[in-house]
């Protein structure tokens, strides 16, 4: 039988999957990304672990049709090429002219949250739905557009890059990864969650969260829904822009679902009630009718299985 492996290369850990021709995922594996060795390292380290995760299954790497790989970045799709990673060592890096000799095999880059949209619009929360957008929230803000089934690209393949919808207004703004002022990924990423908190007890607000190096969103979050008036509000500013950023998608391509997903969406009900009551204020009926907006079923395995994905839904 045929075997589709899907690698999705995060900052700290690659994760695999390998695939049969249905999408079902048959094995996984996970090592360390080894980010601080540089892109040769990290190139190094996807096709050893492709290769090992085969092994592990026994199954032969000649029955491999191909490997998918998602990239938290900016990518050059059709030469394989990374542009822009703000939280990655792999800027500039030549990812497919490294992996197909290594490999012996067919390899697709795309983007890290664009194959996780494709995972879930697949086998997860977008089953059965035809146009859906897919926002993951984590160290960055990652976002993937899937209309009729399929990856929304653009021109550069940035469509999609909705972390760096420009929404904070000037005044308020600070500069993102990617040089630009108010993005999105600024306010709704964990890492914007954690920087708002320890600002806020920099400034000596009134709130029971401390300044600690390895503070958590998860930290905020839970002191946000145990009453602290400060946590709540910086939980709520990221959530204000995640609804008005949905807004904007909703007249732009009229998904029928919003699918979040990453670390931040654990914080549930809490979380996704104020995102949904911020979409209705300001979305026209006519975009918001019947559009829910719904947490991400596949949780870290849609990557991999989205990336396996590229050979068989791409
Ligand atoms: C990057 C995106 C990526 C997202 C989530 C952003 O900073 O620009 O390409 O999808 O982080 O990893
Ligand atoms: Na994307
Ligand atoms: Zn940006």
């Amino acid at each position: 039988e045929k075997l589709y492996v899907g690698v999705d290369v995060g900052g700290t850990t690659i994760k695999v999957g390998v695939c049969n021709p249905e999408g079902a995922l048959l094995h996984t594996y996970e090592g360390p990304t080894e980010n601080e060795k540089g892109a040769e390292r990290i190139m190094e380290n996807i096709a050893a672990y492709a290769q090992l995760s085969v092994s592990q299954l026994s199954r032969s790497w000649d029955e491999v049709e191909g490997v998918g790989v998602g990239i938290a970045g900016f990518l050059d799709i059709p030469n394989g090429i990374v542009v822009l990673a703000p939280n990655l060592n792999l800027n500039n890096a030549s990812v497919k002219d490294f992996l197909i000799p290594r490999l012996g095999k067919p390899v697709l880059i795309n983007n890290d949250a664009n194959v996780a949209a494709l995972g879930e619009a697949w086998g997860g929360a977008g089953r059965g739905v035809s146009d859906c957008v897919c926002y993951t929230l984590g160290t960055g803000v990652g976002g993937g557009i899937i209309i009729n089934g399929r990856i929304v690209q653009g021109h550069n393949a940035a469509a999609g890059e909705l972390g760096h919808i420009s929404i904070v207004p000037d005044l308020e703004a600070i500069q993102c990864g990617c040089g630009k002022m108010g993005c999105l990924e600024t306010v709704s990423s964990a890492t914007g969650i954690i920087r708002m908190a320890k600002d806020a007890v920099a400034r000596g607000e009134n709130t029971t969260m401390s300044l600690v190096d390895n503070m958590m969103a998860k930290d905020v979050i839970d002191a946000a829904k145990a009453g602290d008036e400060v946590a709540a509000r910086i939980v709520n500013r990221a959530a204000f822009y995640l609804g008005k950023s949905m807004a904007v998608v909703a007249v732009v391509v009229n998904p029928q679902r919003f699918i979040i997903g990453g670390g931040v969406s654990k914080a549930g009900e809490y979380l996704f009630e104020q995102i949904r009551e911020v979409f209705h204020k300001y979305t026209p009926s006519g975009a918001s009718k019947g559009v829910e907006i719904v947490p991400a079923e596949l949780g870290n395995n849609a990557g991999v299985v989205g990336a396996a994905g590229l050979f068989l839904r791409g």
